[in-house]
């Protein structure tokens, strides 16, 4: 097999806050991944960086009294400690705004504009004559245009729903400094995206078999030919004075567009890698035996499928385009643990301060990636259950049940080899290799774990029946007992080798247990030897500890986990400027009443073609007739699971024209902080139309 060589990068996650589970949970697929890749022998370079650009965060240092640049060193210097906490190896970590990405940035801009693939022209925005700056749409709040709803955001109102454009405001104000908006020209650049030979090729690189996963380029092509719930038109890529970024040549008091410059970082962080390690940066990209790689999550799939690689692609040699863009879902908190504890979230902090072990969420989370696209969720109970049995009942208690008598009993000496070499079990458990191996590298590492605990369950039945703690007590027993205790270890070397992307650290402590050198795949073939001392062995890994995830849930009093750089560890930080919350208006009874609520059967429930939130569904309201309504539950219900239910209906609302038909009406749904959304229903009883009041 000839040796692979790969560039890797995972997303790059934003200056403004310190890590959250989510990021947590990416870097682990990538590692794990990383990790196989290493031991089959393939060349692989990982990196990683800060993406430092762009107006939120240029927003969050000036609040935090700091400039820019200060402000995302300060959360630069608070990654670490999560990278070596869960034993995430990445190779290089850089940043977006470095000299290199400049360099980059402006080189790769330059050839696009060579190739007439950029323009500029006129754009009218919303100005904040106070703060002296353009302000994107979420920077601005003001009436809903079709409800009057005060202190809605500049897209969409999230009392009606409707949808609409910034400059259709009431009243609208800068959330920034309060001031009223003002429209104002400036010149734009462009990408030009609509470019029929840029949508020519991005048509065949998303074509290309096996480069996404169905789902991902099914996506990608809606958006291409314009059927998405996304237009695709050229892609604005700059932004004006004052702006942390990266300078648009021969365009004084441009930048580019933080989108435009992230993704580069990738580039830039690899080569400031190069140039520390001696690698040629232009060499190895266009070698065309080198692959590039991107493991990111489903929110950013638009900008990794389609604007990349068509940058990528015309900006020309050495750039390459990506070669695989890998995918995943979300990580949600869920479960009853979950509900009662009311807390903010997994503070991946605060697992490691309460001296958790890192592997064992390497585990869980490994244990529910089946390289699809789909969510994922944390589970307290289960996570608990989970690597308890598995883990520590199955894989561990193998060698805690053998290596000991291996060591005390016949002085650190497995049997020869002759002797047991072909067994039939062991040749079992060698022969799953290439299965398990393919399984990793399609990234279903829940379905290669299985595996794994399907083989550890089999080792374990034997030791069950061969009982090594009996034949102890037999002095006539002596060749038996390390016949069973040889076999059951190598065995367990065998499975160490398939959980070592997975579990690092307990196989590097294994290898010492077991005087090896570094496993790789290929030791797989490689029995122990006789000549070998086993050392005296040592707990692996311990249960988990129900107390333990009391902790990790408790309300954070005053948690270590916060610092001054580490705003909300345990929450997706989005710097975003939020007024003081509106003040508390009361309503009188009558205006209560102008709403008129009721009972509806949900009669019909169906998934929207082309929309991400929406659920279409058909309610019965009794004496009111049939409704129709467009209800943002995707994410929390399976429309199967709707039918039938009854819910609450807001039965006056103006009907409103919505992409995808007409609406007439909204249920109404719970939700908070953390993620989940919960449509009311009323007690057992209730009938469509009646009234709720
Ligand atoms: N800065 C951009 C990415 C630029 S890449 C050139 C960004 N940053 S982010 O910090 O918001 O997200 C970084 C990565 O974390 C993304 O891949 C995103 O999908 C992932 N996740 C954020 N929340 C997540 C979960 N709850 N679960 C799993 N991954 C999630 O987007
Ligand atoms: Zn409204």
């Amino acid at each position: 097999m000839t040796q692979r060589r790969i560039f890797i990068t995972t997303a790059l996650p934003y200056a403004n806050g310190a890590f959250h589970i989510g990021h947590i949970m990416e870097y682990i697929q990538a590692d794990i991944w990383v990790r196989f890749q290493r031991m089959q022998g393939n060349e692989v370079h990982f990196v990683g960086a800060d993406d430092a650009h762009g107006a939120p965060i240029m927003i969050a240092a000036e609040k935090a009294g700091k400039t820019p640049q200060a402000f995302v060193a300060d959360i630069a210097a608070g990654r670490k400690q999560y990278l070596d906490g869960f034993h995430i190896k990445f190779d290089n970590w850089h940043s977006t705004d470095s000299p290199e990405n400049t360099e980059l940035s402006q080189d790769i801009y330059k050839r696009l504009r060579a190739a007439g693939l950029t323009y500029s022209k006129p754009v009218e925005q919303f100005y904040d004559p106070v703060k002296g700056m353009f302000l994107a749409d979420r920077y601005i709040k003001g009436e809903c245009p079709k409800c009057g709803a005060k202190d809605q955001y500049g897209d969409a109102c999230e009392v009606c729903s409707s949808v609409y454009s910034p400059t259709e405001l009431k009243n609208p104000y800068s959330t920034l400094s309060g001031a009223k908006p003002e429209l104002r020209t400036s010149d734009h650049f462009f990408f030009k995206l609509s470019d029929p030979e840029c949508v020519a090729f991005l048509k065949e690189w998303l074509d290309a078999p096996g480069r996404l996963q169905p789902q991902v380029a099914n996506k990608a092509r809606e958006w291409l030919e314009g059927k998405g719930d996304r237009e695709l038109g050229d892609w604005d890529i700059s932004r004006d004075a004052p702006y942390f970024g990266i300078p648009i040549p021969d365009a004084p008091g441009k930048y580019f567009y933080v989108w435009l410059d992230a993704p580069i970082g990738y580039l830039a962080s690899f080569k400031n890698y190069c140039d520390k390690t001696g690698i040629d940066f232009e060499n190895f990209l266009s070698d065309p035996k080198t692959e590039q790689i991107h493991f990111i999550g489903k929110d950013i799939i638009y900008f990794h499928t389609l604007f990349w690689p068509a940058m990528l692609k015309f900006a020309g040699a050495p750039y390459k385009v990506p070669s695989h863009v890998y995918v995943h879902g979300f990580i949600q908190l869920g479960g009853e643990k979950m509900s009662k504890s009311r807390g903010t979230g997994l503070s991946p902090l605060r697992y490691l301060e309460l001296g958790m072990n890192p592997e064992w969420l390497r585990y869980y989370i490994a244990a529910k990636l089946n390289g699809a696209v789909e969510d994922i969720e944390f589970n307290p109970d289960d996570f608990m259950a989970r690597v308890n049995s598995d883990l520590i009942g199955k894989y561990v208690n193998i060698a805690s049940r053998c290596a000991g008598f291996i060591e005390k009993r016949f002085k650190g000496r497995v049997q020869d080899p002759a002797l047991w070499q072909n067994d039939a079990t062991l040749a079992n458990i060698r022969n799953e290799a290439p299965e398990i191996q393919g399984l990793y590298e399609q990234r279903d590492f829940a379905k290669a774990l299985r595996k794994v605990m399907e083989l550890a369950d089999r080792v374990n039945k034997l030791v069950d029946s061969d009982k090594p703690w009996e034949l102890a007590k037999q002095a006539d027993k002596e060749t038996t007992l390390h016949s069973v205790c040889t076999r059951a270890l190598e065995a367990f070397r065998i499975l160490t080798i398939y959980l070592k992307p997975v579990l690092p650290q307990v196989a590097t402590n294994i290898e010492g247990l077991l005087g090896l050198p570094e496993l790789t795949w290929a030791d797989v073939d490689t029995p122990l030897s006789d000549k070998n001392a086993i050392g005296s062995y040592r707990h692996l890994m311990t249960r988990v500890d129900e107390k333990q995830l009391d902790a990790l849930f408790e309300l954070p009093k005053e948690s270590k986990a916060v610092t001054a750089s580490t705003p909300h560890p345990a929450s997706p930080a989005k710097a975003e400027a939020t007024p003081n919350p509106a003040d508390k208006q009361t309503i009188t009874i009558d205006d209560f009443a102008k709403v008129d609520l009721r009972i509806a059967r949900i009669a019909n429930a169906e998934h929207v073609e082309g929309a991400d939130k929406l659920l279409k569904l058909t309610l019965d309201v009794g004496a009111l007739g049939t409704r129709q309504v467009f209800a943002g539950i995707k994410s929390a219900y399976d429309p199967a699971t709707l039918i039938g239910k009854h819910t609450v209906v807001v039965a006056n609302l103006a009907p409103r024209k919505m992409k995808f038909g007409m609406s007439e009406g909204m249920v109404l749904a719970a939700s908070g902080d953390a993620p989940g959304l919960f449509l009311l229903s009323p007690d057992i009883g209730a009938q469509p139309g009646m009234k709720v009041k």
